[in-house]
């Protein structure tokens, strides 16, 4: 089993995947470029866990003690002796191939390298690495310690061990884990584009509005969210990078067009839940209205 795991990037996903194997018993340390976010990563951290304990759903000793367990690392240089690094950076292939590379120099020589990507090829984030036998893919969903699915990617030379450990790992903090091969957005985005692309495509023809959009959708086939609600909880900066993602590994296939809509509202600001507005306004984290 891992001993100790470093998550780098402590933005919506690094800290929910922190947060987990911090209470399934396992030795965190969280890391970011931006110090200003592993605080806040790791006092959200902390909110969340003393609300659980609030309801009982942790004792006070579990609270102390997975709090113990989940640390700050304020530098890369500080996860050299993990045996588990999952990176939950932008979703951007050169950043994630750099970020790899410098891990490599740093930890030993056993340590398994995931990536949380929701879209980049795995294989493509391994080639820059000297042992992409160790890298795989590792996808949680928003929020993590919700979403109970995490798909463990294998790409082309990923090591079928490596697969059996992340899988047990994912068992022991109480998660699925589906195993998938390393196809453009896997299994969970492939299938899921349509859901997002579809709305816009309603959205961008006038037929209705986000709100109408969701609550027909919600309500009528039983999804937990509508889709513009849940583009507001993944970003639209990280679906943008979806969207381009899969369409080009499509090799640009019609059923994949990303919708016009999306870039001017990027360069608009409005990202969904994490900016405070997107197709929805927010405050303190709760849909106020309609944008
Ligand atoms: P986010 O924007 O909330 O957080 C990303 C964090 O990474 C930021 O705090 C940023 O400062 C940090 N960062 C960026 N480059 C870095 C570097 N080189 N070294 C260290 N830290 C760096 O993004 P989010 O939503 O947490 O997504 C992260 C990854 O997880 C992406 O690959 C995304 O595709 C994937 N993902 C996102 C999901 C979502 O619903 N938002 C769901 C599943 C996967």
């Amino acid at each position: 089993m891992f001993k100790r795991i470093g998550v780098i990037g402590s933005g919506a996903m690094g800290r929910g995947i922190a947060q987990l194997f911090a209470t399934a018993g396992v030795e965190v340390l969280l890391h970011d470029s931006r110090s200003e976010a592993i605080d806040q990563a790791l006092a959200y951290n902390r909110e969340t866990l003393e609300r659980a304990a609030a309801k009982g759903r942790l004792s006070p000793e579990q609270l102390e003690a997975t709090l113990a367990r989940l640390r700050p690392a304020a530098s890369l240089a500080e996860l050299a002796d993990c045996d588990l690094l999952i990176e939950a950076i932008v979703e951007n292939l050169e950043a994630k191939q750099a970020l790899f590379r410098e891990l490599e120099a740093l930890v030993a020589a056993d340590a398994v390298l995931a990536t949380n990507t929701s879209s980049l090829s795995v294989t493509r984030i391994a080639s820059g690495c000297r042992h992409p036998e160790r890298v795989a893919g590792f996808h949680f969903f928003n929020p993590v310690p919700l979403m109970k699915i995490v798909e463990v990617v294998r790409g082309e030379r990923t090591d079928p061990a490596v697969i059996r450990r992340l899988a047990a790992l994912a068992e022991q903090a109480g998660h699925f884990p589906a195993s998938t091969p390393d196809t453009p957005g896997f299994l969970v985005n492939h299938a899921g584009r349509a859901y997002g692309t579809e709305a816009l495509r309603i959205l961008a023809e006038g037929v209705a509005t986000p709100a109408q959009i969701d609550r027909i959708l919600r309500d009528s086939l039983g999804f937990r969210m509508g889709p513009f609600e849940l583009l507001d909880l993944i970003g639209l900066d990280v679906t943008q990078a979806v969207m381009e993602s899969v369409y080009q590994q499509f090799y640009q296939d019609p059923r994949y067009t990303p919708s016009y809509l999306v870039a001017p509202r990027l360069a608009a600001g409005l990202l969904g839940r994490k900016s405070g507005e997107g197709f929805y306004r927010y405050v303190d984290g709760q849909i106020q209205h309609e944008a």
